[in-house]
């Protein structure tokens, strides 16, 4: 299967910061310096999605999102963005359920869950992140909130036609403690929750365990092999090391 590698560029990056780093992106794609079984994908700030997607229109395999969207095609949202806001802006995925969305702007599972069906229903891809805190891991709590996280987004799903959730939807497992702090997680680590995550994507109601499986957190050009290499893991998400487009392209040839 084609490896997924996607940037996460957060709350970085001007307009022309963004621009710069995205046609560095699409002349590498254009020289074929990045393997042609990879998929590229680009998530950057609201502002930056015109020119972003406009960079990489003419690359092939390649995607641009949003990070985020509230799931009402327009109206009294004071500060929000929709999505055929964003669709017009040329990208056509959004990132949903990212910890820091989950744990700093306090998003909760039922919003997740909405806009998760929201996006699908508005035939965009869905990038999907879940992830354990350290505490939760540490409680021995993995499996359930996994499962949570997993169960309340998707098991309502089951009504929509495959052929939509077969080519938009992904899941990141992204383990919170490995965000942004160096700590990528080990080997076993990663293995034990991806197999964890294929086996509870089989709803009692729907089997969705075809659904792409990538890991983020803390990877880099060093690990990026070695992470791409075990079993389950079909792509990364990437945050920190996406923001340099050497270092981006780095792993997508890893
Ligand atoms: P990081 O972020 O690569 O900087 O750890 C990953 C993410 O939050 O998607």
């Amino acid at each position: 299967m084609s490896k997924i590698i996607a940037a996460n560029w957060k709350m970085h990056k001007t307009r022309s910061e963004a621009e710069q780093t995205a046609k560095e992106i699409a002349a590498a794609i254009r020289s074929a310096s990045v393997p042609q079984d990879r998929t590229l994908m680009v998530f950057p700030a609201f502002l930056s999605l015109p020119v972003v997607a406009q960079a990489l229109k003419e690359c092939p395999k390649t995607f641009v999102g949003a990070q985020n969207f509230y799931p009402k095609d327009q109206g009294a949202f004071t500060g929000e963005v929709s999505l055929p806001m964003i669709k017009d802006a040329g990208a056509s995925w959004v990132l949903i359920g990212h910890s820091e969305r989950r744990h700093i702007l306090g998003e909760s599972l039922s919003l997740i869950c909405e806009k998760t069906r929201y996006a699908l229903e508005h035939d965009f891809g869905v990038m999907l992140c879940i992830g354990e805190t350290l505490v939760e891991r540490e409680e021995g709590k993995l499996k359930a909130i996994l499962s949570e996280q997993l169960k309340t987004a998707l098991a309502p799903l089951a009504d929509l036609p495959k052929a939509t959730l077969a080519t938009s939807l992904m899941i990141a497992y992204e383990p919170v403690w490995a965000i942004g702090t160096g700590k990528v997680a080990g080997d076993s680590d990663v293995l034990e929750a991806h197999a964890l995550v294929k086996d509870l994507l089989r709803f009692p109601n729907i089997d969705l365990s075809f659904v792409p499986v990538l890991y983020g957190g803390s990877v880099k050009p060093g690990n990026a092999k070695q992470l791409l290499s075990l079993a389950n893991v079909d792509g990364l998400l990437i945050g920190g090391a996406s923001l340099e487009a050497e270092n981006f392209l780095q792993i997508s040839r890893a």
